[in-house]
């Protein structure tokens, strides 16, 4: 297809290799959830996506739907629009027609699924370059090539954000701020600060589904790792925590294990835990501060009527 480009700067399995042994040495033992995205990985994901409890997606796609006009008369169109972490990019479809991008930049460290995600698009929207590019955001925000100049938009959305912990998300927005360069903008989703009860409902869906998408990590180190770790032996826990500002995601070994993986052997106690994931959630306030300190003014930021959830319009400054 000619409207579309593939670039792969994709990190190797080593890396996960990497990672689990480091995390498994360490005294509270801890795996980066940039791993839980293989493509059954981001299968399950979508399924979270679906679920009545799990809130995020559901109120910032009704946000996205309302505001689309409104962001682009903000925007302008025309911009090259990036977006890390892409994943089926159901969110970005809201905004295509209104925004009228110069060019697409899908990224996703799953490669096999930003292609099938780049492809339908191309499919759907013709008059749309798109240039997917397979990359670690942790790490960098490689612009293919291929990509044309003119001014940029990034679009972060789904409170991705909050898998850093503060420090590491102000060195992220930096890493964005030079991206976009100087006449560039941010739109972001961020989850809010909220009660108690709706956030741990929100990570323990009755259909078990983020539970499912946490076990799959064992059965990634199954599969790609040759280990002996049955997911049978462990189970989903997540929970806020109330005083670090942030939900915890851990899988906890039911019963006293050993885990081997490349001449290594570490041992779990029952009921010991790796913990899989952090999601943190900002006051608006906070948020508007923390962006601040990387480069960014706010344009705008709106929320839903029971303030569940915020989307963020900066400009470079
Ligand atoms: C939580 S989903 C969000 C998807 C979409 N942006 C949304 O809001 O619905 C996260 C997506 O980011 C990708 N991802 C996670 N960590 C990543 C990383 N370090 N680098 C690139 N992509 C990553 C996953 O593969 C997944 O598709």
């Amino acid at each position: 297809m000619e409207n579309i480009t593939y670039h792969n700067y994709q990190p190797t399995t080593l890396s996960f290799r990497d990672a689990v042994i480091n995390g498994l040495s360490r005294d509270s033992k801890s795996i980066p959830p940039k791993f839980f995205y293989d493509e059954r990985g981001s299968k399950l994901f979508a399924k979270i996506c679906e679920q009545p409890e799990y809130y995020p997606p559901l109120v910032e796609r009704k946000l996205l739907e309302r505001l689309a006009g409104k962001i682009a008369s903000l925007t302008g169109t025309g911009r090259v629009l990036i977006e890390p972490g892409a994943g089926n990019a159901a969110k970005v479809r809201l905004l295509l027609d209104a925004l009228q991008p110069a060019a697409f930049v899908p990224m996703d460290i799953s490669f096999d699924y930003l292609k099938s995600t780049a492809r339908e698009l191309a499919g759907e929207y013709p008059w749309l370059p798109v240039h997917a590019a397979c990359v670690d955001y942790t790490h960098s925000l490689p612009i293919p090539q291929q990509a044309p100049e003119g001014p940029r938009l990034l679009f972060f959305p789904g409170s991705s954000l909050g898998n850093f912990d503060p420090g590491e998300a102000g060195d992220f927005l930096s890493l964005v701020r030079n991206t976009v360069g100087d006449n560039g903008m941010l739109l972001i989703g961020v989850d809010t600060k909220k009660s108690e009860l709706l956030l741990n409902a929100a990570y323990n869906d009755a259909a078990g589904m983020t539970a499912a998408f946490n076990l799959n990590l064992l059965h990634r180190m199954r599969k790609e790792l040759d280990m002996d770790c049955n997911p049978e032996n462990f189970e989903h826990r997540a929970f806020y925590n109330s005083e670090a500002g942030r939900i915890e995601m851990h899988l906890v070994s039911k019963h006293k294990q050993e885990l081997r993986v490349n001449g290594h052997s570490f041992n779990l106690e029952a009921g010991e835990s790796l913990h899989t994931e952090n999601s943190y959630k900002y006051a608006p306030e906070e948020f508007i501060s923390l962006a601040s300190n990387s480069g960014f003014k706010e344009v705008s930021h709106w929320m839903d009527s029971d303030g569940l959830f915020a989307i963020y319009l900066f400009e470079a400054f």
